[in-house]
């Protein structure tokens, strides 16, 4: 392609109200092997706030135990801290309200802000927002937690983050939402 053929898109060209038949080679592989996407919408119904501590809870939104990947809200509902833990996978986080920080880190989240997290990393959540903190999560790979001493407490992983979800969906009679699952 030469450079006077590259079409500068500055938006999608597509302005119609309509669905679009767009041709696909490998329909029929994807209808036979493609995995659906999921939706999950903003009613407790459809995924509750489960407590995590006695200042935080979490709303699951995805579980995916093929890569280990778990998506969720975390909810600091005031000012405190989410223990001391380990990666071993990646995070990526939006805050959406309130704000949040690391002990170890010079910087503080508010809504809007963007956090990459790598394996390795060793940090302490806390938030010293009044009204807390909620942060979008996707998760991959396994959390370990410590205590105040750096002594191992345990891992958290997509099975933990389900047991999570399902325990209280079954002490509290909600159906298990399957969209949650890919
Ligand atoms: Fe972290």
């Amino acid at each position: 392609m030469t450079v006077s053929t590259i079409t500068k898109m500055t938006a999608p060209p597509s302005t119609a109200y309509k669905i679009v038949d767009v041709p696909e080679a490998y329909a029929d592989v994807i209808k036979r092997h493609g995995i659906a996407g999921t939706f999950v919408g903003s009613a407790e119904q459809e995924s509750p706030w489960v407590p995590f501590g006695p200042n935080a809870a979490i709303r699951h939104l995805l579980f995916d135990t093929r890569h280990n990947i778990f998506s969720n809200i975390l909810w600091i509902k005031s000012a405190g801290v989410i223990g001391t833990h380990k990666h071993r996978g990646t995070v990526v986080m939006m805050c959406l309200e309130g704000s949040a920080r690391y002990l170890e880190y010079d910087w503080v989240a508010g809504p809007g802000a963007f956090i990459y997290e790598t394996p390795g990393l060793i940090h302490t959540l806390v938030s010293d927002h009044p009204n807390g903190v909620k942060l979008f999560g996707w998760l991959q790979g396994p959390l370990e937690f410590y205590d105040d001493n750096g002594n191992f407490v345990e891992t958290v992983d997509v099975w933990w983050f389900i047991n999570h979800y399902e325990s209280y969906c079954r002490e509290h009679n909600i159906p298990i939402n399957k969209q949650l699952y890919i």
